[in-house]
């Protein structure tokens, strides 16, 4: 395992995932994480992550010093690299120069760390201090244009510093770095594998649960469906999945996702049909928090409902995963007030999810996985790619996709016109080129014409963005062929829509659903 410790970075996550394309687990911890804890845990490397600090500021965040003693190789990224050779004696400095950008780095010593790293290659630079004296027992092995100590190391002691950041995608020669600490200065095996994590997953599973039941709600993601398949493989027919159809989902996907995980995985599928009555709850409403209130308390009183007439069971397993996990760790600071801060401000809590207090044990055998991770071990065991790589879809579904009031009329609507979209982008294999394309239907009308009658109806919003994380987006360019295949279609195809406009706002200031 290699360690990143975390100094507040935007990057720290991505360390970590690019050590794990490696092959080698890796865990991101607080900075504060000290010298004795790391020898309990035993990692085979330790990397420091870049940070918003400088060394010289009152709060800077600050290692154990004694983990330089370790014997333990450490790769220090930017800040990281800032620290230690703060710490262990020499000088950083503000540059003469902010460097933030693409930089070609010149090598000094191809060796070692910066084996197969090319002479001239571009690394991504963000620092506005740099090292101007090297520790004693350090030195350097290669420099940019306004860096003179762009990658230092002391090789006796297996200390290495970069002044650029590795693990981002400009970074040209960042993955080969990253490999020779991983491989060869760290001497890690290739061990993190997709059937290495099943097998394991399931060991521990079995030794968990024991004889015990464990309940699951399925929602058709590729989180819940990963995990219904490793409990269903652990603990066969004491793992009992619920599915609640709240009525908002997009037209044919619980038919579909039902009949999928009975007849192919042969899971039985508990389906609670709650349609009409989450239809009644939400009937009149038109303010999106109160949308999201309703639903979300009801489809925990449905499911409290399904565990009580089908248990009682011992365990709930929850598709928790590593990112929010790292989120709830003691990790970011406020490089001025040393406060501690949430770098990522969710958006959303997950509507569909269930409250923390209910009154079971958990099992989260996902929890040490990114999202890519849980796609791939989906993939592993059979999930067809439209699970694996299916778009967000929020909780509340359809019901915030109608603009004010929800009637069935509506979401039949809303329904037909939305799997239009997906038809379309699907013929043409685009799914992938978005985030989230959906269609979102506004409560007004308008005129139209149609053959000789008048026309007075809804009209549809195309909804298409791209993003990386859903925290920022932007509105797709899609060429307009396809945008006039798809209003062509809504319009002839959809009772009771006589118009789609499309939505050309970015995120911010819009957001992505229209409530
Ligand atoms: P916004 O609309 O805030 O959405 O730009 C960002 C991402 O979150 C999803 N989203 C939700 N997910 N429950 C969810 O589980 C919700 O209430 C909810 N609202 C928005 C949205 O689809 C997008 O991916």
């Amino acid at each position: 395992m290699i360690v990143i410790l975390d100094f507040g970075s935007q990057y720290s996550e991505l360390i970590a995932r690019r050590i794990r394309e490696t092959q080698v687990y890796s865990e991101v911890l607080s900075y504060r994480t000290t010298a004795e804890q790391l020898k309990q845990l035993n990692p085979k490397g330790i990397i420091f992550s870049g940070g918003p600090s400088s060394v010289y500021d009152d709060r800077a965040p600050e290692c154990d010093p004694e983990i330089w003693h370790l014997g333990i190789p450490v790769l220090g990224v930017c800040y990281g690299m800032q620290l230690m050779v703060k710490q262990l004696g020499g000088k950083v400095l503000p540059a003469q120069k902010r460097e933030y950008g693409k930089a070609s780095l010149l090598i000094d010593d191809p060796t070692d760390l910066l084996t197969n790293v090319e002479d001239g290659t571009t690394m991504w630079m963000s620092h506005g201090d740099s090292c101007a004296e090297l520790p004693e027992g350090f030195e350097v092995l290669a420099h940019t244009e306004n860096t003179p100590c762009a990658a230092i190391a002391n090789y006796d002691k297996k200390l290495y510093g970069v002044q650029f950041h590795p693990e981002v995608v400009h970074s040209i020669g960042g993955l080969a770095l990253i490999r020779n600490f991983v491989y060869h200065i760290c001497d890690c095996e290739p061990t993190w594998t997709t059937d290495a994590f099943v097998e394991e997953a399931i060991r521990e599973i079995r030794a968990r649960v024991g004889e015990k039941r464990v309940l699951l709600a399925l929602s058709g993601g590729v989180d819940s469906s990963t995990l219904a398949f490793l409990l269903h493989k652990a603990i066969g027919d004491q793992l009992t999945c619920v599915f609640i159809d709240q009525g908002f989902m997009r037209k044919l996907e619980p038919e579909r996702l039902v009949k999928l995980f009975q007849e192919q995985f042969h899971i039985p599928v508990e389906y609670v049909n709650a349609r009409d009555r989450f239809l009644a709850l939400v009937a009149g409403v038109t303010d999106p928090e109160e949308k999201r209130r309703r639903i979300g308390h009801e489809f925990i009183q449905v499911f409290e409902e399904a565990s009580k007439q089908l248990g009682p069971f011992d365990y709930l397993a929850q598709g928790t995963l590593y990112p929010d996990v790292i989120e709830s760790a003691d990790t970011n600071v406020d490089p001025k007030t040393g406060e501690r801060v949430a770098v990522k401000i969710k958006s959303h809590h997950n509507v569909g999810g269930l409250p923390k207090d209910l009154r079971f044990k958990l099992v989260e055998p996902l929890r040490k996985l990114f999202k890519d991770e849980v796609r791939k071990v989906g993939r592993s065991i059979g999930l067809p790619e439209e699970i694996v790589q299916r778009q967000p879809f929020p909780g509340p579904g359809l019901a915030i996709r109608i603009i004010g009031e929800i009637t069935a009329e509506r979401l039949d609507i809303l329904r037909d016109a939305d799997l239009i979209v997906r038809q379309e982008i699907n013929r043409r294999g685009i799914y992938h080129d978005f985030w989230q394309a959906f269609a979102v239907l506004l409560p007004i009308r308008s005129v139209g014409v149609m053959g000789d009658q008048r026309t007075y109806a809804y009209p549809i919003v195309l909804r298409l963005v791209s993003s990386e994380d859903g925290m920022t987006a932007d509105w797709s360019r899609v060429p307009y062929d396809i945008l006039e295949a798809i209003s062509n279609r809504i319009v002839n195809e959809v009772k009771g829509v006589n118009r789609v406009v499309l939505d050309i706002t970015s995120k911010p200031p819009g957001t992505i659903e229209w409530e």
